[in-house]
């Protein structure tokens, strides 16, 4: 389990360096118990939307990330989550463990194609455009949102209205920040076709889950596949459970051995340069090297 808040405000004290997941929330009140000595953050994950980077830039201190080598794990989890929505796996998987599996049907658990259908991207940066070059494989035509973006991979770019009112699959690539904060909410989703399938591998505070539950309860989209939830862990009485057109994962984006390896190596890096003053492999707000505070 993660450190509980009191604990770290009080372990955190005269540290030079710190080393955190995103299940630590690292604010300028960690940054003040932690003292004026702290010279680096580093968090192992790409988000840092737990940092609180103003309040470190304000500082002086660097903030590392892992960006790059989670890119094709974090796609692979989009992917995986697009495919067992689209043709109901973990339904069917849970239809035979309840023993409801008595004969082939011609119409047991239908899903969609991906052959064919339209898969819009929002947020067109490394891990959104990995997922446009796994749906080429699988002949679906892309379109994205991103106004920062350059096509890749034969992805066409679009307004969000667009983007809502084709596809067939939503997939968010977007970082939590105040501007993102509940993107989907009811006025989003009511734009989404009625087939549609949406896939959030970013951060649960992107969806309003109430909003979510409300269109998946009356049908209004077919389906959601997440792999994040806001909060972390996901409440046992939270009614996202309820439905069997959700399917939820806890949070496994870059939950492969090498992957995580990978990340912790960067992370480790990060951390030894900002302790020995050099520029961090990976950093958030790069400004801090340019004009100490
Ligand atoms: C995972 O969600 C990460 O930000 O690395």
């Amino acid at each position: 389990m993660p450190p509980a808040r009191e604990q770290l405000l009080e372990k955190v004290k005269g540290v030079d360096g710190l080393l955190c997941t995103l299940t630590e929330r690292v604010d300028a009140e960690l940054m003040d118990a932690a003292g004026p000595q702290l010279k680096v953050i580093s968090s192992m994950s790409v988000g840092v939307d737990h940092v609180d980077v103003p309040a470190a830039t304000a500082r002086g201190i660097p903030v590392g990330n892992t960006p790059g080598v989670l890119t094709d794990a974090t796609a692979d989890m989009a992917f995986a989550l697009l495919l067992s929505a689209a043709r109901r796996v973990v339904e069917g998987e849970k239809y035979i463990r309840a023993g409801k599996w008595k004969t082939w049907h011609p119409q047991l658990l239908l899903g969609a194609d991906l052959a064919g259908s339209t898969l819009g991207i929002i947020g067109f940066g490394r891990i959104g455009e990995a997922v446009a070059k796994r749906a080429q494989g699988f002949d679906m035509r892309v379109i994205f949102h991103d106004p920062t973006a350059t096509p890749a991979f034969g992805a066409q770019p679009v307004d969000l209205d667009t983007l809502l009112h084709e596809s067939d699959f939503v997939s968010l690539h977007i970082p939590l920040t105040p501007n993102t904060k509940h993107l989907v909410n009811a006025d989003f989703l009511a734009k989404m076709k009625p087939n549609a399938i949406l896939i959030n591998t970013a951060r649960g505070g992107v969806v309003d889950q109430a909003a979510l539950y409300d269109a998946l309860k009356s049908n209004q989209i077919f389906a959601a596949a997440l792999d994040v939830t806001d909060p972390e862990p996901l409440p046992m009485d939270s009614p996202l459970l309820e439905l069997e057109n959700c399917l939820i994962v806890p949070h496994l984006g870059s939950a492969s051995q090498r992957t995580r390896d990978l990340m912790s190596q960067l992370a480790a890096e990060n951390l030894l340069a900002g302790l020995k003053g050099e520029r961090l492999p990976n950093c958030v707000n790069p400004e801090v090297f340019l004009s100490p505070p």
